[in-house]
């Protein structure tokens, strides 16, 4: 098959000249082949990896879902779709360092999972305490997220909680998002929040979010591999700069 990135150079570093970020490292990708609602195949995913190339990414954290009854995926499930992608990778010589976590949905099963010991999917530098990206229900906080924050915190694992920007309750409550943070969350927003076009609110988000010196990490999120325009669009506005020049933890990780 051939691949339309090749012909498509008004999306590409290529013709762009240059990365359209500082950005080196993406902690949030579903770029692993079918595991979530991400990429379906092999081949979407090798496109998604040359998006990511293209932006300027040398490292992502492959981040599939985890959520009972949705996405039961295993550890051996992950491993084998990871170890398929690097080989992929390596013979189409795209330089892409791949690394492996997941994105846990919050709830009885992950609290159970912490409390119990359970290995986890976490990512970060050796040395230094490892992160788990972690995701809510959209509309209301979760009852299990405080226990959750304190088992990992306990357990000297950094809670990273993705994309606050999206939540409705702390949309409609940034002190809540304050009081997350002094408990020890780490916040991850989304690389295309900053652009603004299907959902105001949510920039607004997280321009606060920057303005209080709140955004640790920023992760494309990526789910296929048609979203060059929206990440280009996104790292060309005034507070994703100001994002990228105040100092994120992304680039630690390279
Ligand atoms: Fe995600």
């Amino acid at each position: 098959m051939t691949f339309s990135f090749f012909s498509r150079k008004s999306n590409s570093v290529a013709s762009y000249g240059k990365p359209i970020s500082s950005i080196r490292v993406d902690v949030h990708a579903h770029i692993l082949p079918g595991l979530d609602n991400g990429a379906p195949l092999l081949d979407n995913s090798i496109r998604m990896a040359q998006v990511l190339v293209d932006a300027g990414i040398t490292r992502v954290v492959a981040t599939p879902h985890i959520m009972k009854g949705y996405y039961e995926n295993s550890l051996p499930r992950i491993q084998q779709a990871k170890a398929e992608l690097v080989e992929e990778l390596k013979r189409r010589k795209i330089t892409l360092v791949v690394d492996l976590a997941a994105e846990y949905y919050v709830g009885e099963e992950l609290l159970h999972q912490v409390n119990e010991g359970e290995p986890l999917l976490t990512f970060g530098v050796r040395g230094k305490k490892p992160y788990l990206l972690m995701e809510t229900g959209i509309l209301e906080e979760p009852k299990e997220l405080e226990a959750l924050i304190q088992g990992l915190v306990k357990r000297n694992i950094v809670p990273l909680l993705a994309h606050p920007e999206r939540y409705v309750y702390l949309q409609n409550n940034f002190e809540r998002a304050i009081e997350l943070f002094r408990m020890g969350v780490l916040f991850q927003v989304d690389w295309q929040s900053f652009h603004g076009r299907e959902d105001r609110h949510i920039q607004k988000f997280v321009e606060r979010m920057v303005d209080y010196r709140m955004v640790s990490f920023v992760g494309t999120n990526l789910r296929n591999e048609d979203q060059m325009p929206q990440l280009i669009d996104a790292a060309s506005q005034p507070y994703f700069r100001l994002m990228t020049e105040i100092g994120l933890l992304n680039n630690e990780l390279r």
